[in-house]
């Protein structure tokens, strides 16, 4: 009985409250509501809002569809109740209440769905924007600031033109799409798409919980790893990243309104942008996300590479080994990989360049708008935990960066429209940079920079070989003078600070006058050094039975009780380094001097490696290694750590590698493997150095992240310079040549 009453008491109400009226309106107010049947227009016709049921379904939803598209289908872009489906819709209205709520109620005057706010107005009413946008506000008040709600803060699977899908810091809303469950439910389903703000904002397709693809972080242009188009327009629309203090979101935005497009995220997880083609009455895909195996998420694992047109997909970053070589081989990429040359954080390391890829995950990254390039790497460097960066914004150059630390995850290859990343590497994986970092071209121009270094050498061999032959004859065994720790003493003014003129590999180096006039230079073993003590008779061993005019001459040794010394001759130019890389001594070298220079150099190895009956492997040819006389004639010292190969096995292995990253060649400093082409790739980079001046570590080009070595294959210049010393040496020698031909570098 009651009921009955209730119902016939409703009834009298409603009939107070007139039904929408059937000529179109877009606005609903307190006086209104609408039931099954009736709808609201956007005033432009865009859009039109009622009671729908999906394709082979009876249960009925509110929502919002294409009004001017409805006679060819029925395009449903936005659905209140998606969880509260209505079976039986005869007395369910649609009605706006007082404090500015718009809600679905029922017979019995329950709440169905409804909007909700925090504030309320005098005078609320529900209004369809022709954007698509249901918006609850003022009836007199159409600043966006002030209403209410809006449909494009909670929007279902459809990103529409001038929505805002991101978040807002200040009201910490979250505006995602969430997919229907299928083509014919739209209850939620398990596939969401997040501007997500983590670290660096990026774009992610979530399944459940878990990343199932990524757009990567904004780059200014576009997201990282998105495909085409690459302009912020296109012939239909143009769309924009914003990340402030306030807000981060993303939207697009039609140039010409009678066009329809819309981004919408289907069931099974991917994103497509639709546009209507009118000729054929029918949504076209325009664009489909992801793309390929390639965007799974992380596919490869960490440090790996996914390469979509090579087989398998999934690959090592270079200077990368998978983790589980096994598991890896099988397919199971999840594990990732691992650097070669693990770091160690008390160690110098550097950053290698990686080319055109998608930028890793960044939900664990650091940034910076405003900084260079250049103050990325600074920055990076300083810290260890910091394993990679990139630069922010490419839309107009470089600008600001990106910080990665701990693993790097979900890259892939992406030709063309990759980006840079820089990685932090142990020195020895620098230091082969030039023959790896680009893959195709590196390894070319690496081959034949190994080849041209033995063509320079060999055109040496040749040319010295001639010249010398009939005058090398060695000495029968050399023995070692001891000179008495007390002439030393002396000689050294007691080892006093002033005298010390440098620090050796193993201890300090004095100079020191003999009673006699003669000068002389004192490498003396340091007593807590351990290492020294092998390096120390390695020299004694190597040198002592060593003889040519351009190695430096060792006079004799002290040893008497904890004191070790090598005495040998001084030399008053110093080493080379102090010369090629000093502003103003460089000038002092001219061509011809350089040439002499390299010269000696190449003399004094060939006599190590070929004529000498020894055989002997330097292992640390370098700058500061090579000592100058007073005519400035080359010596190469410092022995410690050299190597004789027996007769003609001139290759060996060695786990402990030792030496100086810059020089060593690369199958030394990474598998360990020494022979003579080891001092030969070594005389190579000091060559370079000489002719440069320019050190090949530390050296530093905008244009580039690459070392001298890189920097020369990319110039091609090499080609040039051996051609012109191998043409010198075997044909004219006429020294002098040089300086014109190819003139300074500079
Ligand atoms: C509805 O379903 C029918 C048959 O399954 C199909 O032909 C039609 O295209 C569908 N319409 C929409 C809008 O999905
Ligand atoms: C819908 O509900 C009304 C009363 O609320 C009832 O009269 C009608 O029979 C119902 N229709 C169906 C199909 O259940
Ligand atoms: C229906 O409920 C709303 C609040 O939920 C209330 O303001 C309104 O007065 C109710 N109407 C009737 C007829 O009971
Ligand atoms: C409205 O409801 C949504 C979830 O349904 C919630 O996130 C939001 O904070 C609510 N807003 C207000 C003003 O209560
Ligand atoms: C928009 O497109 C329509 C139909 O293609 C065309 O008639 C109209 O001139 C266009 N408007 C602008 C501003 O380009
Ligand atoms: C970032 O993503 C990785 C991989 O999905 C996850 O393991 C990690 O917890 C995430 N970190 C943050 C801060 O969300
Ligand atoms: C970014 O770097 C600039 C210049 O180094 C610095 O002044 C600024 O404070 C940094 N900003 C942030 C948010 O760290
Ligand atoms: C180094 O970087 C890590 C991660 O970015 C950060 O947590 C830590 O505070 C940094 N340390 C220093 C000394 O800046």
């Amino acid at each position: 009985m009651e009921s009955k009453y209730f119902i016939l008491f409703l009834l009298s109400f409603y009939s107070f409250i007139p039904k929408i009226s059937s000529t179109t309106t877009n606005v609903i107010n307190t006086n209104q509501f609408i039931t099954d049947g009736d709808t609201i227009v956007s005033s432009g016709g865009t859009f039109e809002l009622g009671f729908f049921s999906p394709n082979g379904s009876t249960t009925r939803y509110i929502g919002i569809w294409y009004k001017q598209i409805l006679p060819y289908v029925q395009t449903i872009v936005w659905v209140a109740n998606r969880e509260k489906p209505l079976t039986n819709t005869s007395s369910v209205v649609l009605k706006v209440n007082k404090p500015g709520i718009l809600a679905l109620l029922n017979d019995k005057n329950e709440t169905i769905w409804s909007t909700n706010t925090s504030r309320s107005v005098q005078n609320p009413v529900a209004v369809l924007l022709d954007s698509g946008n249901l918006v609850l506000k003022d009836a007199n008040d159409d600043n966006p600031e002030n209403f209410l709600w809006q449909s494009f803060n909670f929007p279902t699977d459809t990103h529409l033109p001038d929505m805002k899908l991101g978040k807002n810091f200040k009201t910490g809303i979250e505006v995602y799409l969430l997919a229907w469950k299928n083509d014919n439910d739209p209850t939620p389903g398990e596939y969401s798409l997040h501007i997500d703000p983590t670290g660096y904002p990026q774009g992610l397709i979530r399944h459940g919980a878990r990343v199932s693809a990524r757009a990567g972080p904004w780059n200014g242009l576009r997201w990282s790893g998105a495909p085409a188009p690459l302009q912020t327009q296109t012939s239909i629309y143009t769309f924009q990243f914003v990340f402030n203090e306030e807000e981060v979101y993303y939207s697009f935005s039609l140039i010409n309104n009678s066009l329809l497009t819309r981004l919408v995220l289907t069931n099974n997880g991917y994103i497509q942008r639709l546009t209507w083609v009118d000729r054929t009455k029918s949504w076209h895909l325009y664009l489909n996300i992801p793309l390929d195996t390639c965007d799974t998420y992380s596919l490869c694992g960490a440090y790996g590479s996914c390469v979509i047109d090579s087989s398998p997909v999934c690959g090592c970053l270079d200077k990368f080994e998978p983790k589980y070589p096994q598991n890896w081989q099988t397919g199971d990429w999840s594990q990732g990989c691992v650097r070669k040359t693990p770091i160690d954080c008390n160690k110098e390391h550097g950053f290698l360049k990686y080319s055109g890829i998608k930028l890793p995950e960044t939900n664990n990254s650091q940034y910076n708008k405003t900084m260079t390039l250049e103050g990325c790497r600074q920055v990076c460097s300083t810290n260890c935990s910091c394993t990679a960066y990139s630069s922010l914004d490419i839309s107009n150059g470089d600008k600001g960066c990106l910080f990665w630390s701990g693993e790097l995850i979900d890259i892939r290859e992406l030709s063309g429209r990759g980006q840079d990343i820089y990685i932090r590497m142990d020195s020895s994986d620098i230091v082969s940079q030039a023959s790896s970092n680009r893959k195709k071209t590196g390894t070319v121009l690496a081959v034949s920079f190994s080849l041209l270094v033995a063509v320079i050498l060999l055109g040496l061999i040749l040319f010295m070989y001639i010249r010398k032959k009939k005058k090398l004859k060695l000495k029968e065994d050399f023995e070692l003078p001891q000179f008495q720790l007390s002439l030393i003493t002396r000689a050294t003014n007691n080892f006093s600070v002033n005298n010390q003129i440098g620090e050796g590999g193993y201890g300090p180096v004095y100079k020191g006058v003999l009673e006699e006039g003669q000068e002389i230079a004192v490498k003396r073993l340091s007593r807590t050094s351990m290492q020294g003590i092998d390096e120390f008779k390695n020299e004694v061993t190597y040198i002592a039975k060593l003889q040519h005019r351009n190695l430096v001459r060792l006079l004799g040794c002290c040893i008497q009780g904890e004191e070790k010394m090598l005495i040998y001759e001084y030399m008053p130019n110093k080493s080379l380094d102090s010369y090629i890389f000093d502003q103003t001594k460089k000038k002092l070298l001219d061509w011809s001097r350089r040439f002499d220079i390299i010269n000696g150099i190449a003399r004094g190895l060939l006599y190590l490696h070929q004529d000498s009956r020894l055989r002997i492997i330097h292992r640390d040819l370098k700058a500061s290694n090579v000592l100058l006389d007073t005519e400035m004639n080359p010596k190469i010292s410092d022995f410690g750590m050299a190597r004789s190969v027996a007769g003609n096995d001139m290759g060996a292995k060695t786990c402990h590698v030792v030496g100086t990253h810059g020089y060593m060649s690369p199958e030394y400093a990474v598998d360990g493997i020494f022979s003579v082409k080891s001092d030969v790739f070594s005389f190579g980079v000091l060559v370079l150095e000489i002719v440069s001046c320019k050190k090949n570590r530390g050296f530093v080009h905008e244009d580039h992240n690459l070392n001298l070595l890189g920097h020369v294959s990319t110039l091609y210049i090499l080609v040039y310079i051996t051609y012109r010393i191998c043409h010198d040496l075997n044909y004219s020698n006429r020294h002098g040549s040089f300086t014109r031909k190819i003139g300074p570098w500079n």
